[in-house]
């Protein structure tokens, strides 16, 4: 009798796992981490509108928030999360209770310092929590990461973790500076150097034409191997900030602003394109990756 139910037991599990297929055909979602080389330039606005911006267009939209500072995706939308990644980690709550429900049903997953924690987790609870994180590759289309500033090593981490980047800065000279070298840092690395370029507050669409082309010039010389294309620029408006200090996404507040035409030519631009080419190390989903991070 005993023996006769353990039987069926494993061949429920046996007709579960062949329900289910390996994480490498599961695995759909397009990762992209957003970043810049100085702070302030405008990544939290970007992944925010942008992220709602493919979602009006039907994309299923992850955020996954991994800036580690203040003044982050949540604060953008006046939503502060109760919990983070932190209650999922010491087991109190499920991916899906800690997961914010942005306008469009974007999805946004508050970081906070569960990212410290992550790292220092030992191997068989990390492995739990990230198999947990699986879930997002499902949920989402694309993934956007919105990092922290800066060559931070927690910040190089997430680039070498998605499919793509973007790099965002601001025609200011030190904003610049500071752009050049994160792509030089990136460019060191022995996985992902493709990425797109954006440039936020630009006054004319051809200031921004132009500091790309200043950008690419310095790549095809100075670093052989990093491929970089041309996102688009971002206008100066006051609509941003306003839109900031109502808690409200601009293109949601704004949406005939300058801003947000920006935003909607930006998104035409990702989804047309197809993304780079994976290199060849790239063979593992978004959690098969994180793994593999913290295990080195
Ligand atoms: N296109 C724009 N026009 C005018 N102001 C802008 C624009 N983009 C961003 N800003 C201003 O810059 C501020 C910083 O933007 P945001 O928080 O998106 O930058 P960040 O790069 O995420 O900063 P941090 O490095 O601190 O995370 C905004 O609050 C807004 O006031
Ligand atoms: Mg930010």
């Amino acid at each position: 009798m005993i023996a006769d139910q353990a039987e069926k037991l494993r061949a429920a599990v046996r007709k579960d796992r062949a329900a289910t297929p390996p994480p490498e055909r599961q695995r759909q979602s397009r990762v992209i981490a957003v970043t810049s080389g100085k702070g302030g330039v405008g990544k939290t606005n970007l992944v925010l509108n942008l992220a709602l911006k493919l979602a009006q267009m039907n994309s299923r939209i992850v955020v996954f928030d991994a800036d580690l500072g203040l003044g982050n995706v949540d604060i953008l939308l006046n939503a502060l999360p109760e919990f983070t990644l932190g209650d999922v980690i010491s087991g109190e709550k499920d991916i899906r209770e800690i997961m914010i429900q942005g306008p469009h049903n974007v999805q946004i997953v508050p970081g906070g310092s569960g990212l410290f924690e992550l790292a220092n987790l030992d191997l068989v609870r990390r492995n739990r929590l990230l198999g947990k994180l699986e879930l997002l590759e499902m949920e989402g289309e694309i993934i956007l990461l919105d990092t922290s500033a800066g060559i931070s090593k927690n910040v190089t981490d997430f680039i070498r973790v998605a499919d793509e980047f973007i790099l965002i800065t601001t025609p200011e000279p030190h904003a610049l500076t500071d752009a050049y070298g994160m792509l030089k840092v990136i460019a060191g690395q022995e996985i992902n150097r493709s990425g797109y370029i954006v440039i936020n507050c630009v006054r004319r669409v051809l200031e921004g034409e132009r500091i790309y082309e200043r950008l690419k010039n310095m790549v095809q010389t100075y670093l052989p191997g990093m491929e970089i294309r041309y996102l688009g620029s971002i206008d100066y408006d006051p609509a941003v900030p306003r839109a900031v200090q109502e808690f409200s996404p601009f293109i949601l507040k704004y949406p005939r602003s300058a801003a947000a035409a920006s935003i909607d030519k930006i998104a035409w631009r990702l989804l047309a394109n197809e993304g780079f080419q994976p290199p060849p190390q790239r063979q593992a989903g978004l959690i098969e990756r994180l793994k593999n991070l913290f295990t080195r």
